[in-house]
């Protein structure tokens, strides 16, 4: 059976051409870049080429780009060093951060290392900018700002000019989890109030295990890997030499073709709504994303109305049916908790109907939708 992948913000197909690369790498530069040998130079020439490209990309200076694992360590850094090595004894964060942002700062608030101060949040997944001005002005010591640019759940686009320039305002530092949006918005780093983002490869076409964090070159960081020196001291381990020159690649080839995959993913998130309003009348959806210009065209999540029985078997049927997509709501997930991210957005009644996230990419078809479709108003009438 042919898989419809309607998961792309859990990851997203790795390109050919990045593997052909990656491949390419491992065999030819398998030197350590931290050797001062001919093969050690070739593999830290492919590391340094890789930073200069994604830098000027993204309009940050090289030494602004840090390689890590990915997205979960790019944020784990941020936090843990803001708080242990730039004297950060506040922050305010929101309840529908992804929880690789949440956990440590709830980890961090149990040791007593911080106060964790949480700005409420709109029905539509944006901040309460008045909320947040509050809580800005009100706490007097040095505080870090953690909220995420897309919502990897609803897909609510955060004004990231707006939030970095009021917390600039207060003298917060502004971290923004940019792992959804990287490789899918146009971002320039220099000209936005950001002090970190982060970014994972496997969200726009490249391999796991591979990100890079952005640090202004103003904020001394510092490390939360501690070992080598490997990328100016900021964080240890010798460098992933093919996977970070499978993420290049793959970034090179998202940003090529990023406008006329942005115009195709607005069609079809588009078409994805109004299909589902049509054949399944009720369907309602969640935060934002039915608003193009609040939401990201990457995703739709949509509750749906069906009956509780019904409900429950939803996902397991979707997944026999070889349609690939994401769980959201309690009822569905088996979790006792379900979405943390719907949990707050949505009324305990609202939450009860099941709510799926389809997320595209430009490899998805007008045609994988009419499957999804008829597969769904198939199910609801059996
Ligand atoms: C918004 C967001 N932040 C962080 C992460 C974690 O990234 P990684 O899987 O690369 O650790 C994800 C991945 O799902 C994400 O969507």
């Amino acid at each position: 059976m042919d898989l419809i992948y309607l998961d792309n913000a859990a990851t997203t197909p790795i390109f050919p051409e990045v593997v052909d690369a990656m491949h390419q790498t491992m065999k030819k530069h398998y030197g350590n870049p931290s050797s001062v040998h001919a093969a050690g130079r070739a593999a830290k020439a492919k590391v340094e080429s890789a930073r200069k490209y994604i830098a000027n990309l993204l309009g940050a200076l090289p030494q602004e780009i840090i390689f890590t694992s990915g997205g979960t360590e790019g944020d784990n850094t941020v936090i843990q060093c803001a708080v242990h090595h730039l004297g950060i004894k506040h922050i305010i964060s929101s309840p529908i951060e992804h929880h690789a942002v949440l956990n440590p700062l709830e980890h961090l608030a149990a040791q007593g290392l911080i106060t964790l101060h949480m700005v409420q949040v709109l029905p539509n997944g944006l901040p309460d900018m008045d909320d947040l001005e509050r809580l800005l002005s009100e706490i007097p010591a040095k505080k870090l700002v953690s909220l995420m640019h897309i919502n990897n759940e609803v897909g609510t686009v955060l004004d990231v000019e707006a939030v970095g320039t009021l917390c600039h305002s207060y003298d917060a530092l502004f971290h923004s989890d940019t792992v959804q949006s990287i490789g899918h918005f146009p971002l320039k780093l220099n000209e936005l109030p950001i002090d970190f983002a982060v970014a994972a490869a496997h969200k726009f076409h490249g391999p796991k295990g591979v990100g890079f964090l952005y640090a202004r070159k103003q904020t001394a960081l510092g490390a939360l890997l501690l070992g080598g020196t490997q990328e100016r001291g900021m964080r240890a381990g010798t460098e992933s030499v093919h996977n970070i020159v499978g993420m290049e690649m793959a970034l090179r080839m998202s940003y090529e073709t990023l406008e006329a995959d942005t115009t195709k993913l607005k069609t079809l998130k588009k078409y994805c709504i109004q299909k589902l309003e049509h054949a399944l009348p009720g369907t309602t959806f969640n935060g934002a994303c039915a608003d193009f210009d609040t939401s990201t065209h990457t995703i739709v999540n949509a509750r749906l109305p069906m009956n509780e029985k019904k409900a429950q078997l939803l996902a397991f049927h979707l997944d026999l049916q070889g349609i690939c997509c994401s769980k959201g709501s309690a009822c569905q997930s088996g979790s006792v908790s379900g979405s943390h991210v719907l949990n707050t957005l949505l009324t305990k009644e609202e939450n009860k109907l099941p709510s799926l996230r389809f997320s595209f990419s430009a490899h998805n078809t007008k045609a994988e939708i009419d499957t999804l479709v008829a597969i769904l108003v198939a199910y609801v009438n059996s």
